[in-house]
C-alpha cells in the first residue's frame, strides 16, 4: 500500500473543510497570492505559455490567476485522487490542454525530467514545499530547474521563516497569530491545524531558497509578495 498516498488522501478528506474555511476567510491570504501571480502571469507570459503546478490540491488559488491569461496547458499534480477530481471541476473554466497526475511531486518531476522531450514556461507550488525536507526540496529544486524552458520560471509560493529564525519560533509565532485571529474556526480545527503544522511543516528561510537556487543553475530571484504577518512569501526563480 502507498502510505504517503493514503495519509495524503485521508489527510484531503478529513482536513479539507477546515482548509476551505481558512482558505474562504483568506486566513493565508490566497487571494494576495492569486492576484500576485495573475499579474505576474499576465506581465511575463504574453505569449501562449505550458505551466507545471505541483501539489495543486483543488487549484483554487490557481483557477482565479489563470483567467485571461495566455495559458495553453496546465498539468496539476497533487497525491491526493480527491483533491484532483476537484482539481478537475475547478479548472473547467479554464480554456486549456490540461493533464492531472496523482503522484508524489518528488517522483514526478523526476520522472519529467528524465523526459526530456517535457518541459515548461512556467513550473508553480503554493504552500506545499514546507512539507519536504531539506534534501527533498533540494532535489525538487534541481529536477525544476531541469523541466524549465530557458527564460522560463518557478514560481514558489510557501511559508518562510524570517531572518535568523528557526522552525520553533516561527511555528509559534504562526500558531499564536491563528489562535488569535482565525475567528471563524472551532477550537476542534485549530487543534487539528496546530497538530498538523507541528508535526509535517519545516520552512526554509529565504536565504536558503535562493542558495539553492543559485546552485542549480536559477540566474535571478525576486520576492513579489509577502504577507502581511510575514510568514509566507510569493518567489520567482528565473533560468
Ligand atoms: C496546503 S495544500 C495546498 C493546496 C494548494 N496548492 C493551495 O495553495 O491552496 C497542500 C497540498 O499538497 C499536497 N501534497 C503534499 N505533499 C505532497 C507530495 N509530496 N506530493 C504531491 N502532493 C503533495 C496535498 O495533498 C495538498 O493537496
Amino acid at each position: 500500500m502507498n502510505t504517503l498516498k493514503t495519509q495524503s488522501d485521508d489527510y484531503f478528506q478529513k482536513n479539507w473543510e477546515i482548509y476551505q474555511k481558512v482558505v474562504v476567510n483568506n486566513y493565508m491570504e490566497h487571494r494576495e497570492f492569486s492576484s500576485a501571480l495573475y499579474n505576474f502571469l499576465n506581465d511575463y507570459c504574453q505569449t501562449p505559455f505550458s505551466l507545471l503546478e505541483l501539489g495543486c490540491g483543488d487549484a483554487t488559488l490557481t483557477v482565479q490567476a489563470l483567467l485571461n491569461t495566455t495559458i495553453a496547458s496546465y498539468t496539476g499534480v497533487d497525491l491526493s485522487g480527491v483533491a484532483l477530481e476537484i482539481a478537475k471541476v475547478n479548472m473547467v473554466q479554464i480554456q486549456c490542454e490540461q493533464t492531472f497526475i496523482e503522484d508524489d511531486i518528488s517522483k514526478v518531476v523526476e520522472k519529467l525530467a528524465q523526459n526530456q522531450k517535457q518541459s515548461f514556461d512556467v513550473v508553480m507550488t503554493s504552500f506545499v514545499l514546507h512539507h519536504l525536507s531539506l534534501a527533498e526540496k533540494d532535489k525538487v529544486i534541481q529536477q525544476v530547474s531541469h523541466l524549465l524552458k530557458p527564460n522560463g520560471v518557478f514560481v514558489l509560493i510557501d511559508t518562510v521563516l524570517k531572518k535568523e529564525e528557526d522552525r520553533e519560533h516561527f511555528i509559534n509565532r504562526y500558531l499564536e497569530n491563528m489562535y488569535q485571529n482565525w475567528n471563524a474556526l472551532s477550537s476542534q480545527d485549530m487543534l487539528m491545524i496546530d497538530n498538523h503544522i507541528s508535526t509535517y511543516d519545516f520552512p526554509e528561510s529565504q536565504t536558503t531558497f535562493y542558495e539553492l537556487a543559485e546552485k542549480h543553475n536559477f540566474v535571478d530571484f525576486k520576492c513579489l509578495y509577502k504577507d502581511t504577518i510575514e510568514s509566507a512569501q510569493f518567489l520567482c526563480l528565473y533560468k
